[in-house]
């Protein structure tokens, strides 16, 4: 979803700092993109489109380009307002061109602003809800504010949701605040720098400062403050993110989905490390430490939703009443909560706005928070009572890949914690050697040979049952998202309620089965009735129940304990699906439509 970038301090460099900023928040998903410079005026060029199309309009400018200056502002658009066009992409300016701000959210009061705007005779270039705020800025200007002034009031006339940026003519300094949408400072000696989110200045500063709900911050070359709305100062921490740049470049992957597809096994590893003690088969989590919810109810979307429902099985399993909710529903018809309630959000990105209302609802409801995600610094990471960090390292590609392996690592670290009595160490075994597995699957897999067979059907099913119901439904997701292709995933007991009517033999169902027992068994009644209706059926398995002699094709993954396998037979559909997007040519990493961070309900 839309992404900021702003530098100033960089002087001659400043547009070239911008446009690489802009470079690496691509993957949030964004339709047009634009930047603008302060040198005494402020000069803008804004393009529908791949960056590319900036960058080529930047070129033409050439030595003469008017581009330059100590101060900037970059953006990548994500629609919302008005359809993509170089005249809604950001950033926007006021009628004289002495202000222009970039905006991501939602300005939910825009209509009465801009029509008291245009009665003033304002002129609009724009369909966008963001380009009231330079106006709105231009009248406090004309009124004798300063400019600092002049965008605190234009602010406090905005409801909804924004990270707001902006430059003026006559001034050095960028000015920025936020409510409800990220925004992230970057501090280093001479410069200072503000985005959606760090990998955009990664490469020049690992300092960065969180920017709260309601916080203004002046950034100048060599200097920074942060205020209240009040316009007292604050005194703000500066922490260091972990993450370098290094770990956020392609490192001569294809695509940062096949990159992080691979890193999985260095990702899991970071989210057991001194977490789990194999020697007494405990799990010590500090984020956890003296937690003792009575039940549990979790809150996610996509791909962490998955996620999500793995950890409510697993906990109702461990003893605890636990349930998965889909965070836009949540508040819809709120589920009863009782003191030792615990509301889990799980969110990559920990941004998501549904999640995060999700979020807010519960603690509304006077209940205990626990954030499971990857980013320090995130708002559900600070707004929640506890955090409990994935560690998977930045994920850039849309697709959510190695992000989901660790949820699920996470899921049962939450479930051991909780657990009234444990069989904590089978599990913790199982966890020891879950990276040193998925390897053994990336090192040998025929997902590629398997996606070649199949690449032209006429779409996929996925089924599984238990932990593996999940896991049917995310290798649907994936396979949707990066090839668009139709594709959907059951519980396997499901098929035949319906959806069995659209398998034919150019419709290949993929079927998850592990271990023996009950549920091997009914999921292999289940891939019988597919055959019989001359389906191909790629079995994923670790061939304990000899599933594969009814399968097609056949996708191994070494045999482990029922709570880790499906992080196990995840990575192939993974695998799958990236091999059929790449033979189709998709869009892997960008797919459209799609945004890696949604910040908007
Ligand atoms: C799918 C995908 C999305 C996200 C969803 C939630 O590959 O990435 O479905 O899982 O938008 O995002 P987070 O986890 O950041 O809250």
């Amino acid at each position: 979803m839309c992404g900021i970038i702003g530098c100033v301090g960089r002087d001659a460099e400043t547009l070239d700092v911008l446009l690489s900023g802009l470079d690496s928040l691509e993957y949030r998903g964004y339709d047009s993109a634009g930047v603008a410079l302060a040198n005494g005026s402020v000069a803008v060029e804004k393009r529908e489109g791949e960056l590319g199309h900036l960058k080529n309009a930047v070129a033409a400018g050439g030595d003469t380009s008017d581009l330059r200056g100590p101060a900037g502002i970059g953006h990548t658009r994500w629609s919302t307002h008005g359809p993509p066009s170089d005249e809604n992409a950001h950033p926007h300016t006021d009628c004289a061109g002495e202000v222009a701000v970039v905006h991501n959210g939602i300005i939910e009061n825009y209509d009465e602003l801009k029509a008291d705007l245009l009665d003033a005779g304002h002129e609009f270039d724009s369909d966008t809800d963001s380009e009231v705020v330079p106006h709105l800025v231009e009248d406090a200007l004309a009124d004798g504010a300063t400019p600092e002034e002049a965008f605190r009031a234009a602010v406090a006339r905005l409801e909804g949701s924004y990270a707001l940026a902006a430059v003026f003519g006559d001034s050095e300094a960028i000015l920025a605040t936020r409510e409800g949408s990220p925004l992230v400072l970057g501090v280093a000696d001479n410069a200072a720098y503000l985005a959606s989110d760090v990998p955009a200045f990664l490469e020049y500063t690992d300092r960065v400062v969180y920017l709260d709900d309601g916080e203004f911050a002046r950034l100048e070359s060599g200097s920074w403050t942060v205020t209240d709305r009040e316009g007292r100062l604050l005194e703000k921490s500066v922490s260091r993110v972990e993450w370098d740049a290094e770990q956020t470049a392609k490192s001569g992957y294809d695509h940062y989905m096949l990159k992080e597809i691979h890193e999985q096994p260095q990702a899991l590893r970071k989210c057991l490390r001194g977490r789990v003690d194999e020697l007494t088969g405990t799990v010590d989590v500090d984020a956890l430490a003296g937690l003792a919810a009575e039940s549990v109810q979790f809150v996610a979307c996509g791909t962490s939703y998955h996620a999500a429902l793995f950890g409510a099985q697993s906990l109702r399993e461990a003893g605890v009443p636990a349930q998965a909710f889909l965070a836009s529903e949540y508040a819809t018809s709120p589920p009863p909560v009782s003191d030792g309630t615990l509301v889990v959000g799980i969110t990559q990105s920990g941004e998501t706005a549904d999640t995060l209302s999700a979020l807010r609802e519960a603690k509304n409801r006077g209940v205990e928070t626990l954030a499971m995600t990857n980013v320090v610094g995130s708002t559900a990471s600070r707004e929640c009572d506890r955090t409990l960090f994935i560690r998977a390292g930045p994920e850039i590609g849309v697709a959510a890949t190695k992000t989901f392996s660790s949820q699920v690592v996470a899921c049962n670290l939450l479930s051991a914690s909780l657990a009234e009595q444990g069989d904590a160490r089978d599990v913790v075994e199982a966890l020891r050697d879950l990276p040193g597995q998925v390897q053994e699957i990336l090192d040998s897999s025929r997902a590629e040979q398997v996606a070649e067979r199949f690449v032209y059907s006429e779409g996929y099913f996925f089924i599984g049952r238990g932990h593996h119901h999940p896991v049917a439904l995310e290798g649907a997701l994936k396979m949707k998202e990066i090839t668009y292709e139709h594709a959907e995933g059951f519980p396997a007991g499901e098929l035949k309620h319906g959806p069995l009517a659209l398998v034919t033999s150019e419709t290949p169902v993929f079927a998850v089965v592990t271990g023996r027992g009950e549920k091997a068994t009914k999921t292999i009644g289940n891939v019988k009735e597919v055959e019989a209706r001359d389906a191909p059926v790629v079995a994923v398995t670790d061939g304990v129940s000899e599933v594969e002699r009814y399968a097609d094709a056949v996708l191994e993954i070494p045999e482990t304990h029922p709570r880790v396998a499906p992080v196990l037979a995840n990575v192939q559909l993974q695998l799958v699906a990236y091999f059929v997007a790449k033979q189709l040519g998709r869009s892997i990493d960008k797919p459209r439509n799609l945004a890696k961070s949604v910040t908007v309900e």
